[in-house]
């Protein structure tokens, strides 16, 4: 097993900020950098600091092309809670990334063969070198819910009632999320040369306990990157349990 690198901040802010540097620092050092991208709350933030820096200068993503971890199945195209709508809102229209160079897991037509695309479209352009992860409270990484194999692919998932419920408030009044999603599987995510997992606040304490302090197991995705190389796990005192 090996142990990640935490890097600890006192405010949700410093995370952030420090997120963003470490993917402007990534884009710099090799501008065709293949990134693995994030949705959910936690990256609302990161996202900000991130155009903030594009828009200091010396920073552009012209040459980068992104792979989403994931995209709810069955939302009409344009739903502001699709993950797609939350990409174009909190970074892909800020910045100079084209237009065809921001992919999300296809959930339209023939699934199962859009999965196996965006597995060879990720293979295509020599794997992800940097992928960013937020964590589920119930220790999900991407929509990895507890029981998914080590060594799963690109794939339709059923999410788990306490996801749908986590994720609620992020639809309109009176929605709720759909029951399945396409997700990037664990092992597409351990196939990253570099993975950066970032966690917020204390109602994300006990997934990180268990993802990094227990042996690994199925009952916590998270705790599959135990057999990566190269995690950086970004939190704050919160999410380490105020330790
Ligand atoms: C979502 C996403 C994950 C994300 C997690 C935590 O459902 N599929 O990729 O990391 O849940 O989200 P949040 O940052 O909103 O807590």
């Amino acid at each position: 097993m090996n142990t990640p690198e935490f890097r600890v901040f006192g405010t949700a802010q410093a995370v952030a900020s420090a997120v963003a540097q470490h993917i402007a620092g990534a884009v710099q050092a090799n501008p065709a950098a293949t990134l693995g991208l994030a949705t959910g709350k936690t990256f609302i933030s990161i996202y900000a600091e991130l155009i903030a820096l594009y828009r200091q200068g010396g920073l552009s993503f012209a040459e980068v092309e992104s792979f989403n971890l994931d995209e709810y199945i069955g939302l009409p195209a344009g739903h502001p809670a699709s993950f797609r709508s939350y990409m174009e809102e909190h970074l892909f229209s800020q910045i100079d990334l084209p237009a065809q160079s921001g992919h999300l897991p296809g959930v339209e037509g023939d699934i199962e063969q859009a999965c196996r695309d965006y597995e060879a479209a990720i293979a295509a352009r020599g794997g992800i070198d940097l992928q960013l992860l937020g964590i589920g409270q119930n220790g999900h990484i991407g929509f990895n819910e507890p029981g998914s194999p080590f060594d799963s692919h690109t794939r339709i998932v059923d999410l788990t009632p306490s996801t749908i419920a986590a994720n609620t408030s992020d639809f309109p009044e009176g929605e709720v999320p759909p029951p399945q999603a396409v997700t990037m599987g664990v092992g597409t995510i351990m196939q990253a040369k570099e993975i950066v997992l970032v966690a917020i606040g204390a109602n994300k304490a006990e997934a990180l306990d268990k993802a990094f302090r227990a042996e690994p197991s199925l009952d916590c995705p998270a705790s599959a990157l135990h057999n990566h190389p190269h995690v950086i796990v970004y939190c704050d005192e919160a999410a380490m349990g105020g330790k």
